[in-house]
């Protein structure tokens, strides 16, 4: 199972940021982080955070969309006051020309309060025709009127988005903290499916309300997943298919015991040498000679059903790898035509259907390996993840067993056992096996790195940053090393002695030997957002969500992402806010 290798960490970086409460964004668990503070929408305390305010007006007029709208700040008239077209007169060129400041001024809000009532008698184009007339005659341009006339384009049938979001942008300039005129570009902007400005404009709503308006929080959730979704199609669409990380690979490829190279006798065929340069390159953990060769040994002639079903094998293996399930499930399937004893094809099969989110055919393809060849370790031990992964551990444990008896020579199948032994509740059996394991692969990291897993688990840092250290240099003997145990270091390190900067080193360096790990990619990302460096955390969530390979590890990157950039956003234009801010988070703590 891929599932085991460094999604995992992303996971548990992201997870852990979030139970630290150190700095979670609007929208993903909702907080700014800033200049090293967090702070929290906490959406519990909101009740409490009201009551100060003053009390709303009660809401009257349901079926008027914005019950908050511009009448609630006037007093309301009796409805047989309501406007009609007759009173939206403009006043003649000469009339106006001949009226001081303060006459001008008084008759713009008496075009406001018959706009007003019009409004509230749901006549909307009177109410828009009147509030132009006040904007046309305020010797000043005010902020309300374009509200005000905005809000009635909110309310015509069809709404009037692109007017809506002219006249809030008028409002806006002149007074940017307009919270009212924010919701309601916002809205606009939903409806224009501008998500990115929508977002925008609901997360600086959220932050000048204080995190106490719920709708804002709830419209910045919203807009954040209607965003992320059409954002994951388009690249998901656009993306070349391409392999993952070296670190995922070869932890996909180390889940499968080695097997002798294919005997094709004294006189190979071209498609036969190529299929064997395209194992050696595999041997090598050269994935994309590996990758070219098996292609062109598949449209060569191979000289037996047997080296065919083994080249279908590994091209389904890569485009399963490259996030093509369906190719992968083609390809695996052909092969198992051809052999049907290839058991390492049936495993590889329950796998593509465990990606599909469909464990009873998983299971199928287990039953159906036993039955061609029930003495296949690597059987037991791809059937225990599958266990594993639906929490059913003590049979996973029982899996992992099985495997070990038939050949105790892989390392996983131990790994695996101690861990669904831990996650079982068997602490002294898991801490045992593992030290047994340990000692019987001394020159593998592996154990090492897993063991500090646990170790940090229990928060036992001292010990597990000892494991971590010792594995990684055992993978510094090889090329390229295996970076997961750097990572780990890393943020065992910052959970340890919060030192964000050794984190951020071996992060660094973890990058900088892998340049595609996602495990550090995603720990530096977090740590970013941790420290305040919005700028930093958008750019590393960005980079993660170009190397994601799944729809939900593409979502989640993007999530992040949009919701730092959007922050990014707010300090820009609200700079004066920052103190305010931080002043904010010291209260919530
Ligand atoms: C492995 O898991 C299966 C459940 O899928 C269970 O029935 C079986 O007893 C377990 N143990 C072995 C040794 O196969």
């Amino acid at each position: 199972m891929a599932s085991e290798t460094s999604p995992g960490i992303v996971d548990r970086v992201q997870r852990f940021v979030e139970e630290h409460k150190t700095a979670v964004l609007i929208g993903t668990g909702v907080a700014v982080a800033l200049g090293g503070a967090a702070y929290y929408a906490s959406t519990s305390g909101s009740d409490r955070d009201k009551k100060k305010k003053s009390p709303k007006p009660p809401k009257k007029r349901k079926s008027v969309k914005d019950a908050d709208g511009p009448i609630l700040e006037e007093r309301k008239p009796k409805a047989e006051q309501v406007p009609d077209e007759e009173e939206a007169v403009a006043p003649t060129p000469e009339a106006l020309a001949a009226m001081s400041l303060e006459e001008r001024t008084t008759l713009a809000a008496s075009y406001k309060s018959k706009g007003n009532a019009a409004y509230s008698g749901k006549k909307f184009a009177v109410a828009a025709r009147l509030y132009t007339l006040a904007i046309d005659v305020s010797p000043k341009p005010e902020p309300v009127y374009y509200s005000n006339r905005a809000a009635c384009y909110v309310n015509m049938t069809p709404p009037k988005h692109d007017l809506v979001v002219q006249d809030c942008d008028e409002a806006l300039k002149l007074d940017p903290n307009y919270v009212k005129a924010l919701n309601r570009r916002a809205m606009a902007l939903e409806g224009l499916h501008r998500y990115i400005d929508a977002l925008r404009d609901f997360t600086a709503a959220t932050i000048l309300n204080k995190f106490t308006d719920q709708n804002a929080a709830q419209s910045v959730e919203r807009v954040l997943k209607k965003l992320t979704g059409e954002k994951s199609a388009e690249i998901l669409l656009k993306r070349e298919p391409r392999l993952p990380s070296f670190t995922f690979i070869s932890a996909y490829f180390a889940a499968f015991r080695a097997r002798p190279l294919p005997d094709v006798g004294d006189a190979p065929t071209t498609g036969d040498s190529t299929l064997l340069l395209a194992l050696q390159a595999l041997a090598a953990e050269d994935y994309p000679h590996a990758v070219s060769f098996v292609n062109e040994a598949l449209a060569q002639d191979i000289s037996s059903e047997a080296h065919r079903a083994e080249a279908l094998n590994l091209r389904g293996t890569f485009k399963f790898l490259t996030g093509d399930v369906d190719g992968a499930k083609a390809d695996l399937q052909e092969s198992i035509r051809l052999a049907p004893a290839f058991t390492q094809s049936l495993v590889k099969v329950a796998s593509v259907h465990m990606e599909q989110g469909d464990p009873t055919k998983a299971f199928e393809c287990f039953d159906e390996a036993i039955r061609q060849n029930p003495d296949d370790p690597d059987i037991y031990y791809h059937r225990g993840q599958v266990l594993f992964i639906m929490s059913e551990f003590a049979d996973a444990a029982e899996n992992y067993t099985k495997s070990t008896e038939l050949d105790d020579g892989f390392v996983f199948s131990h790994i695996q056992l101690a861990v669904a032994q831990y996650k079982g509740g068997n602490l002294a059996n898991s801490m045992a096996t593992f030290r047994r394991t340990l000692k019987a692969f001394p020159t593998r990291s592996e154990p090492q790195n897993y063991y500090g897993e646990l170790l940090l688990d229990q928060q036992r840092f001292e010990d597990a940053v000892e494991k971590f250290d010792r594995a990684v240099e055992l993978e510094k003997l090889k090329s390229p090393p295996n970076v997961l145990p750097l990572v780990n270091k890393g943020l065992a390190l910052y959970q340890w002695k919060q030192d964000v900067g050794a984190a951020e080193r071996c992060c660094a360096e973890a990058l900088r030997l892998d340049p595609e790990c996602e495990a550090a990619v995603a720990t530096l990302a977090q740590l970013s957002l941790q420290q305040g460096k919005i700028e930093r955390a958008v750019e590393m969530f960005a980079r993660q969500a170009e190397l994601a390979r799944s729809e939900p590890e593409l979502a989640s990157a993007l999530t992040y992402q949009y919701a730092s950039a959007a922050q990014l956003e707010f300090m820009k234009n609200y700079p004066s806010m920052a103190a305010e801010l931080r002043s904010m988070a010291q209260n919530m703590a």
